[in-house]
């Protein structure tokens, strides 16, 4: 028998330590807290057997406030690539037993690596954030290894798909880093994000809160809209990660991912038929509508608990992949308000960058009228929706099932923006605004000389809704392309889908464009 090389054994002691990380005790620490190591979470995340991991041995620089005696293999974060579904994505996921996951200028010098390949490769880059922010012993170096990253994160923006998991308390750049890529998934009660924690804020400004209150994944959710989706544990927020990506192309120049259908793609819905209630003023739920259209009626709602009256996600249609934006009618009336039209802007663009169709369903009164919603800039916001869809290249169908009213119409992806195909259902309501109030203002003279006011307007506003609240004045006009029954509403989809496959549109040369923001 050969006895062991020495050296070998060395190789495996060291890979051993870096395993460990900050130590046992720390990793017991990690499980007290209810939280995975960054391994574990590694594991659950990618194909059985397919993590590689890159650049183990790095180290801290030893020289800044007594960190010589505290040096760790890989610096606080797991770098490497691996597959989700075969496909190849890279991965860092910081290791919080290590100086709580802080970003030093190794640790950066890591991720930025990773970042890079998967650029080069054009693959997505997922990162596990789970830090406390910049490395407070390493001082400038930290911060200079944050703009690294922040500089990548704006620069592959739109290239290759980057998501952020948010897996712990992440503080300052761990925040900064994450809200520049496309994504981000929290845990509850587990993650929280903030530019300044708890103690700073207490020092600076005399409040006191938690972190849960002050950057939760509630918070981030209902108030903030910086979180995308929020899980109740850690293996639901990885399982989220894959399904997202299962939506998205690995790079802005691929298609995404087909897969076969088990819903045939001209299933009729008699359902739909009768989902809309003749009386306009009573809501219905356009989630419904949503479910009985797609694939299998599966749709994953993407920031489903901010501006509610608002709906975006991913769903496929006849097996292809489509982003979809609507209103919901039972939220508000399906009005759209400032944080409405950041939601549809932002999510209008990512399906863009990533050659995801997008699916507008309309039911909206128009914009949300009062002095905050006007001093708040929803001029400026509302644009954004505007700019977003102007500029999206990818095929895009328009279904309006209800009202489309003034501003409502021309936003959600009104014709003369681009779109490709329009439908309205017969009950689709397309004006200028709706009849009450434009009887007020064209008739209001007329009405106060006749004999009985009373009649002579509700006559005038009968004769409105006689005119506009249909779909034919405007599909006579050409500003529909055809009005349908609401059960053929998926086979036509898909149809038009099928025929827009290899649309080709072409911008005029520029830098980029000049987004309100
Ligand atoms: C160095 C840090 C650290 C930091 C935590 N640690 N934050 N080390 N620099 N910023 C270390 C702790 O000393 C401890 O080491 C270990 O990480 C775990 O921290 P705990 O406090 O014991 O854990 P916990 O109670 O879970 O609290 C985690 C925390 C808290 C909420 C993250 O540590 C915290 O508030 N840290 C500071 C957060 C912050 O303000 N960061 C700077 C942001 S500024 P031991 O050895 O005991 O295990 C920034 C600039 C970028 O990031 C600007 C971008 C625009």
């Amino acid at each position: 028998m050969t006895s062991e090389d020495p050296r070998i054994a060395e190789l495996r002691a060291l890979r051993e330590k870096a395993r460990l990380g900050g130590g046992p005790e720390r990793i017991a620490t990690q499980h007290a807290k209810g939280k995975l190591t960054a391994r574990e979470r590694l594991d659950i995340l990618l194909d059985k057997g397919t993590f590689n991991e890159l650049e183990p041995f790095i180290t801290n620089l030893p020289d800044e406030m007594g960190m010589a005696s505290e040096q760790y293999l890989g610096d606080g974060v797991v770098t490497g690539y691996g597959q989700i579904n075969g496909r190849t994505v890279y991965v860092y996921a910081q290791d919080f037993t290590v100086y709580g996951g802080t970003l030093s200028a190794m640790q950066s010098h890591k991720i930025c690596r990773v970042m890079d390949l998967a650029m080069r490769n054009g693959v997505p880059i997922i990162g596990l954030i789970d830090s406390g922010g910049a490395r407070i012993q390493e001082g400038v170096r930290s911060l200079g290894g944050y703009a690294e990253i922040f500089r990548r994160n704006a620069q592959y923006s739109g290239v290759i798909p980057q998501i952020s998991v948010m897996l712990g308390p992440c503080a300052g750049g761990a925040a900064y880093s994450p809200a520049l890529t496309d994504l981000i998934i929290m845990v509850e009660k587990k993650s929280f994000m903030f530019i300044t924690g708890p103690e700073v804020i207490k020092a600076v400004t005399g409040e006191i809160v938690d972190p849960e209150t002050l950057g939760g994944a509630e918070v981030h959710m209902s108030i903030t809209g910086t979180c995308h989706l929020v899980a109740s544990d850690e293996e639901e927020a990885l399982w989220l990660t894959k399904k997202v990506l299962s939506y998205l192309p690995s790079n802005n120049v691929e298609n995404p991912p087909y897969i076969h259908p088990t819903d045939d793609p001209l299933r009729m819905d008699d359902e739909l038929n009768s989902i809309v209630p003749l009386d306009p003023a009573q809501p219905y739920r356009m989630h419904d509508v949503i479910q009985h259209v797609v694939d299998d009626g599966e749709f994953l709602e993407i920031q489903p608990g901010w501006a509610r009256n608002a709906i975006i996600g991913f769903a496929r249609m006849g097996g292809h992949s489509v982003g979809i934006v609507a209103q919901e009618p039972s939220e508000m009336a399906g009005i759209i308000d400032i944080d409405a039209s950041d939601k549809i802007a932002r999510f209008v663009r990512m399906c863009d960058c990533f050659n995801v169709p997008i699916l507008t369903f309309v039911d909206s009164p128009g914009f949300l009228p009062g002095i905050d919603q006007e001093h708040s800039g929803i001029i400026r916001h509302g644009a954004k929706v505007l700019y977003a869809y102007s500029e999206a290249t990818v095929p895009k169908i328009t279904v309006i099932t209800r009202k489309a009213y003034g501003g409502a119409y021309v936003v959600m992806s009104s014709k003369y923006l681009g779109t490709d195909v329009t439908y309205a259902w017969p009950s689709a309501e397309i004006a200028v605004m709706g009849a009450e109030g434009a009887v007020n203002i064209l008739y209001r003279k007329v009405i106060e000389k006749a004999a009985d006011p009373a009649a002579e307007r509700a006559r005038l506003v009968e004769q409105y809704r006689a005119q506009f609240n249909n779909p034919y004045y405007a599909a006579k006009a050409g500003y529909v392309d055809d009005v349908i029954e609401p059960r053929e509403t998926r086979p036509k989809v898909i149809a038009s889908l099928a025929a827009l496959r290899d649309k080709f549109s072409s911008a005029p040369p520029r830098k980029h464009g000049n987004i309100p923001m």
